[in-house]
């Protein structure tokens, strides 16, 4: 049999298809290279499926005078009017850092008007407070000094005692040798906390691969987690902490919450911004060692984690979850929980 040269090309373009069909038939057939890691692993296989959780990092290197420093100014009660408060009055290093009350209770008796966040792993918040007003651990620092309901004093009075301290004086000297200005102080204070990570929890030991850390229930919980849409705002390294988002996206929380009238803490982020859209908005708060930090939410009014859950369904998600739903969701934000820095252990 001849071909002619027509033939000859349509039998070169036929073959051309043929080959490209068979190698993206082969190609595609083939597993892909994940697909030949730990056979079919569940853990593996969804720890792949996201990025958006990452591991906490172990306590970065900083200077170790200044980080000492700034632990010795966190405990000093001479930062309140009536050296009654430290910062650690509030924010208890020994166990969550935070004070378990509703409402922290300021110099003389004052009541604040939000719960207490932890300052472990506060410094990986992309802003610091519910309603993100201080954008760094330095600006932060600033406020509780300031705030009547808390510290109730003011940089000169608290340099002014410290000034007064001719031991405490000569060792700020040594570490800011321009000596004590507040910008000295919060430098040091700032530095401090940067050391309070919590690394290590076992989600932790699981996202670097221990994938025994996680027994079945708490990763059925962190499936929910994902599935249910909890990571499309508590995401990132501290699961929580990078975005603003609205209190109430799918029911109004705030119109529901029936016995506590709305307070100007409730506005959030509008108190800041001043715009409508941030109404109700506040920082999606870390969920790092929220097993040991009840009571939840900016207005503390929930005791349980389990309910604090149940009301994240429903108002931010939209969706009734089920005992069983909640209950391992609750298991894997018990997996959370970190250990508290070398420095702290006792
Ligand atoms: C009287 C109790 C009290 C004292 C004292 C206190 N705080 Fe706080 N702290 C709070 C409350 C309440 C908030 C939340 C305020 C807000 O969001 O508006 C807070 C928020 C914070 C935050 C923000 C955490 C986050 O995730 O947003 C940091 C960091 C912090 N405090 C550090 C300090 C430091 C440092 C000191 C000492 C200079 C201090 N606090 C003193 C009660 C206190
Ligand atoms: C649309 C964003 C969004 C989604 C989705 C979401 N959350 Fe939240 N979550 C928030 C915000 C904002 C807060 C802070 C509310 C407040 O106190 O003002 C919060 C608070 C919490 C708290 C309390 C933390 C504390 O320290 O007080 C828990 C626990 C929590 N969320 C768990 C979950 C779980 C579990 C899911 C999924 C079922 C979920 N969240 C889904 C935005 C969200």
């Amino acid at each position: 049999m001849t071909m002619n040269r027509a033939g000859l090309q349509r039998f070169a373009t036929a073959a051309a298809v043929f080959g490209v069909a068979v190698a993206g038939f082969w190609l595609w057939w083939l597993p892909r290279p994940d697909e030949r890691l730990p056979s079919r692993e569940p853990a593996a296989a969804i720890e792949r499926s996201t990025a958006a959780l990452v591991p906490l990092p172990l306590v970065p290197d900083l200077p170790p005078d200044r980080v000492a420093l700034g632990r010795a100014l966190f405990e000093d009660v001479r930062l309140s009017h009536d050296n009654s408060l430290s910062c650690s009055s509030c924010h208890d290093l020994t166990t969550a850092g935070h004070d378990r009350r509703r409402f922290s209770v300021g110099v003389d008796g004052a009541l604040g008007s939000v719960n207490a966040p932890s300052v472990f792993n506060a410094s990986l918040n992309f802003a610091q407070f519910w309603d993100g007003r201080a954008r760094s651990l330095e600006e932060q620092a600033a406020g509780p000094v300031h705030n009547p309901l808390e510290m109730a004093s003011n940089w000169d009075e608290v340099i002014g005692k410290l000034q007064a301290d001719g031991h405490f004086w000569r060792e700020f000297r040594k570490v800011y040798p321009e000596g004590l200005t507040a910008a000295n102080i919060v430098d040091a204070i700032a530095t401090f906390e940067r050391t309070l990570l919590t690394a290590n929890a076992p989600f932790d030991r699981f996202l670097r691969g221990d994938l025994q850390a996680l027994d079945a229930k708490a990763l059925g919980g962190y499936r929910r987690f994902k599935e249910l849409g909890c990571v499309s705002c508590h995401q990132g390294v501290n699961i929580g902490g990078n975005m603003f988002q609205r209190f109430g996206v799918m029911a109004e929380y705030f119109g529901d919450r029936g016995h506590l009238q709305i307070a100007a803490a409730d506005l959030g982020r509008f108190n800041v911004t001043g715009r409508e859209e941030d109404r109700y908005v506040f920082k999606v708060p870390s969920l790092r060692n929220v097993a040991l930090t009840a009571p939840y939410f900016h207005d503390g009014s929930v005791a349980a984690l389990e309910d604090a859950v149940a009301i994240m369904g429903r108002y931010q998600l939209g969706r009734q979850l089920s005992k069983e739903e909640i209950s391992s969701l609750v298991a894997f934000l018990n997996s959370l929980t970190g250990k508290l820095p070398v420095s702290l252990q006792k």
